[in-house]
């Protein structure tokens, strides 16, 4: 089957106008909110939910979450991957509540903070660890020691990347040229002077962009997640880790959402080892928190340049990193929540998920293809998998995935916006999965 593009923007508005006419309360509240909160969201991306408006949520647990107009999601998008563990994990929980009795922030270290470090070097092989609020500044963090130590000022990235909004990565490749990614709002500084952009899975220009010895860091997602799921070829990674180790250059593994392949991520499933690693999002359970980690070597090189006198100026931490309420939570999470147990459920669903999928794709002779990793799945709209960021960004059709969306949407099935991905809580069942297939095969057969 070919897309019949008149007919998919005639069943897109269908079901904006079913989207509309579901979601009174939502409505109202967005129309109130335009008077109080920029564009009517209280985050900026909020507007871009299929729909018009997002839905307001009453509540979450589980794999559910229940809006203000009393609908009931099947929640696939998990906070971006903020909620992995499924809404209000019961061991979180307790431990919030219990710290919540204690006191939230002290600027000073509780035991908590002891225990997550030993497991984190536990988990990803890396022994020394500094705790952030969010992914965004672990990697700045990262960033500024892995530039301090080496005493260069570019970093590189791969192409289409994301890393949260940390200014040196808002890069992409333009006929060969680091350039500025469009919507970039108010760049504090031009990212060609900043940034080399390599396509991933391209070792030769990898080795061109590190060639002068002037890289600081390469900072990578080890199999790419934010423009769809690219996995890295055989080899890649052994290449990547030889030519940074060669020409100097530290490797940042970020680890942000590759933590849906396993305990340890990606890293540790693949035996990986990176100079430092960061890691945010859903090791609190949702409670904000994040964390990056050196190497011996790596470690030994910042505290020759770390002073006493400098400790709170020298732009990483922040007055609430390491708070005692988000370190209770990520040892709650780590030891009882996101454990070898949790995973050993979801990523079969996942497997479930996308096998699902895939016969609707058979059955149709649709050219699309399904992508996972780990307890993640993404479905594509391209015959092939892209082995790059740019042949990623080409294959996505914002219009087709506006559909998708909220036909899923409308029929109880929240999927992650900005692209077709489904993330799976442990409090995920097989019927909730079958359910989705059964979604994505009407939605589909929709369109013929
Ligand atoms: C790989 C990766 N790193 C970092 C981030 C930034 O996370 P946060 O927005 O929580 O700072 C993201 C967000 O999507 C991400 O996907």
């Amino acid at each position: 089957m070919t897309i019949d593009r008149g007919r998919l923007a005639a069943r897109l508005a269908e079901e904006e106008q079913r989207f509309r006419e579901a979601h009174p309360r939502s409505r109202a509240l967005y129309e109130r909110a335009a008077h109080s909160l920029l564009g009517g969201v209280p985050m900026h991306w909020m507007v871009r939910w299929a729909g018009g408006f997002p839905v307001f949520v009453a509540e979450g647990e589980g794999a559910h979450l229940t809006d203000v107009d009393g609908h009931r999601y099947l929640d696939l998008c998990l906070g971006d991957t903020g909620a992995m563990t499924g809404h209000t994990p019961a061991a979180t929980v307790e431990a919030v509540r219990a710290q919540a009795g204690r006191g939230f922030t002290f600027m000073l270290p509780t035991e908590d903070a002891v225990w997550v470090g030993e497991e984190l070097a536990r988990r990803f092989g890396l022994p020394f660890w500094q705790f952030a609020l969010t992914a965004t500044d672990a990697n700045r963090f990262a960033i500024r020691l892995a530039r301090e130590i080496t005493g260069r000022r570019l970093i590189a990235v791969f192409n289409w990347c994301y890393h949260g909004t940390v200014d040196e990565t808002f890069a992409v490749l333009c006929d060969g040229r680091t350039v500025t990614r469009d919507g970039n709002l108010g760049a504090p500084v031009d990212p060609a002077l900043t940034t080399r952009v390599v396509e991933f899975n391209d070792v030769a220009a990898l080795e061109a962009a590190l060639a002068h010895g002037d890289v600081a860091c390469v900072l990578a997602e080890p199999a790419l997640t934010n423009v769809g799921i690219v996995h890295p070829e055989p080899g890649f990674h052994d290449a990547l880790r030889a030519v940074t180790r060669r020409t100097g250059t530290l490797l940042i593994i970020d680890e942000t959402h590759t933590i849906c392949a396993g305990p340890g991520g990606y890293t540790r499933a693949h035996a990986l080892e990176p100079d430092m690693l960061t890691v945010g999002k859903p090791i609190g359970g949702g409670v904000p928190g994040a964390a990056y980690g050196f190497s011996e070597a790596v470690a030994a090189r910042v505290r020759a340049r770390s002073r006493l006198d400098t400790a709170d100026t020298g732009g990483i931490g922040g007055t609430l990193a390491a708070n005692a309420l988000a370190t209770a939570a990520m040892r709650a999470t780590l030891q009882h929540v996101l454990t070898e147990a949790s995973y050993a459920r979801t990523i079969p669903l996942a497997e479930r998920f996308a096998a699902g999928v895939e016969q609707v794709i058979r059955e149709e002779s649709l050219p699309w293809i399904v992508k996972r990793l780990g307890c993640r799945a993404e479905y594509w709209f391209s015959p092939v998998a892209p082995r790059n960021g740019a042949e990623a960004a080409a294959a996505v059709d914002p219009e087709l995935e506006r559909y998708m969306h909220l036909a899923a949407l409308n029929r109880g099935i929240l999927l992650t916006p900005f692209h077709n991905m489904a993330l799976f809580a442990p409090a995920v069942t097989d019927a909730d999965v079958d359910r989705h297939t059964a979604v994505f095969r009407e939605s589909v057969a929709a369109l013929r």
